[in-house]
């Protein structure tokens, strides 16, 4: 079991430290949240250290603690709304770059920073691709509009759960004041027409299926021993 951590630690750091290597001097960059981000945070701050200068626009207060300890300086939406590029991480990646987000509670934030980014690039461990997106996806939702928000959710086919906290009780309460529903899909067949029909749900605020990034996506998978970057010119050749 210990050897499965370290194994996926050294895919994560591969990745994380990859993406962090594609940051290019002076530009503005997403910061998304998670475990493997927190690797090319790591490896940017040697760069910055190096001479590297960049500014970050951080996805969460978890990422924005981290860039700061870290000595990554920190900017804004509002003071920078076009981005370089963003890196991010993953739960679930399909063949096509379609993806599922949100173990973290960050989604909302992670979409609008990926949004804003010219390139996105996705940080995972191999076990992370999957042939087909399916299981929890995470949908961030209005506390005043809870329950009729699930009656809907569960009217697309899933059953959803309210995240319950870890050392607090009652609901995750996520870094923008809402609940996060996670719903429980089998296999996916449509992110897309899934993401549009969660999106126009009353009270949703974002789900964390990220279906249409594709087209400027480089996703970089780390193994134990190696690296792949994939481009979307391997997924749309
Ligand atoms: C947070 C996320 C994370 O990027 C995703 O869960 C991957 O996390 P990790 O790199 O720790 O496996 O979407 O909301």
């Amino acid at each position: 079991m210990a050897g499965t951590t370290n194994a996926v630690a050294a895919a994560k750091r591969a990745a994380g430290y990859q993406a962090a290597e594609m940051v290019e001097d002076g530009t503005v960059i997403g910061l998304g949240t998670g475990s493997t981000v927190f690797y090319a945070i790591e490896c940017l701050s040697g760069r910055i250290r190096d001479g590297l200068s960049v500014a970050g626009v951080p996805t969460s207060y978890q990422t924005a603690m981290r860039a700061r300890e870290y000595g990554v300086p920190l900017t804004t939406l509002d003071d920078n709304p076009v981005l370089d590029l963003a890196i991010d991480g993953a739960d679930q990646v399909d063949p096509q770059f379609r993806m599922i987000k949100g173990r973290g509670a960050a989604l909302t934030r992670e979409k609008c920073v990926a949004s804003a980014a010219f390139r996105f690039v996705v940080v995972i461990d191999e076990a992370k691709m999957v042939p087909r997106l399916s299981g929890a996806v995470p949908v961030e939702i209005l506390p005043f509009a809870t329950k009729t928000a699930m009656a809907q959710l569960r009217g697309l086919g899933c059953r959803p759960f309210i995240r319950e906290a870890v050392k607090k009780d009652g609901p995750v309460i996520t870094d923008n004041g809402n609940f996060i529903v996670d719903c429980q899909f089998e296999d996916i067949v449509n992110p897309a027409d899934l993401e549009t029909a969660i999106a126009a749900i009353p009270g949703v605020i974002e789900s964390g299926l990220f279906s249409r990034f594709a087209g400027n996506t480089t996703v970089v998978v780390g193994s134990e021993k190696k690296c792949t970057v994939l481009t979307s010119a391997d997924v749309f050749p």
